[in-house]
C-alpha cells in the first residue's frame, strides 16, 4: 500500500459501507448513511492537523489544551461530494465550504469543468476534497489541479470507495495527496464504474438515476 493511501479500517464503518452498497437501500437511508460515513471518516482524516497549545482555566486551576492551527475547508466535488459534507460540519462546524463542479462525460469519461467557488485565502487552511467515488481519478485530477493552482501545497482527498486504477492516477501525477478511503474495491467495469461499488454515487443521492 502506497504510504499517502489511508484505508479507514473499523466495523462501524464498513457495516455502514454494506448499506450503501446494496442495491436495496431507499434514498433516505442513503443519505443518512453516507453523512454519517463521512463524521466517522472526519475523525482519522484530521489525526493529524496541526494544533497549538493553548491555556484553559477550569473551574478548579489553569490547565494545557490544545486548539486548531489552521481553519479547515472542505471542498466537495459536485455533486456527490456534497452528500459528505453535513457529516463533516457536525464535527467541525465552522469550516468554510468551497465548492467545485465536475462530472464525467458518459461517453469518453473525461472531467468537464462547470462551476468553481472558492473562500479566499483557502491555500491558508486545512483543505479536505471530498468525493465519494474515486473510479479513474479524472474528476479528482481536475479538482486537484484547480487546488494546486490556487496554492494549497498540502491536500487530503476523502473518498468512500476508491478503484486501484484512480489512486494510480492519482498518485503518478500528484504523489504528495493523503488519499483516505473506506474501501479499496477490485477494479473498473468497461463503462468505468467501480466493481463492487455502489453504482452511482450523484444519482443513487439525488434520486436521477
Ligand atoms: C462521479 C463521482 C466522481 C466521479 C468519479 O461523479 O461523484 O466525481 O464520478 O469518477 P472518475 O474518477 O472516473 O472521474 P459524476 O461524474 O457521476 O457526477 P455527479 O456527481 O454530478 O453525478
Ligand atoms: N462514479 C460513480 O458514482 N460510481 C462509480 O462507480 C464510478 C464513478
Amino acid at each position: 500500500m502506497a504510504d499517502n493511501l489511508h484505508i479507514i479500517e473499523h466495523p462501524l464503518l464498513k457495516a455502514k459501507l454494506s448499506v450503501l452498497r446494496d442495491k436495496n437501500t431507499n434514498r433516505r437511508q442513503f443519505r443518512q448513511t453516507l453523512s454519517e460515513i463521512a463524521m466517522l471518516m472526519t475523525y482519522d482524516i484530521t489525526r493529524n492537523i496541526p494544533v497549538y497549545e493553548v491555556e484553559v482555566e477550569t473551574p478548579l486551576e489553569k490547565t494545557k489544551g490544545i486548539t486548531l492551527h489552521r481553519e479547515v475547508t472542505l471542498v466537495p466535488i459536485l455533486r456527490a461530494g456534497l452528500g459528505m459534507i453535513d457529516g463533516i460540519l457536525e464535527l467541525i462546524p465552522n469550516a468554510r465550504v468551497g465548492h467545485i463542479g465536475v462530472y464525467r462525460d458518459k461517453k469518453t469519461l473525461k472531467p468537464v469543468e462547470y462551476y468553481l467557488k472558492l473562500p479566499d485565502n483557502v491555500e491558508e487552511t486545512f483543505v479536505i476534497l471530498v468525493d465519494p467515488m474515486l473510479a479513474t481519478g479524472g474528476s479528482a485530477l481536475a479538482a486537484i489541479e484547480i487546488l494546486k493552482q490556487r496554492g494549497i501545497k498540502e491536500l487530503n482527498f476523502l473518498c468512500l470507495v476508491a478503484a486501484p486504477e484512480g489512486v494510480k492516477a492519482v498518485h503518478d501525477r500528484f504523489p504528495d495527496i493523503k488519499i483516505f478511503t473506506a474501501a479499496l474495491d477490485r477494479e473498473l467495469n468497461e463503462h468505468g464504474y467501480i466493481l463492487p461499488g455502489l453504482g452511482d454515487a450523484g444519482d443513487r443521492l439525488f434520486g436521477t438515476e
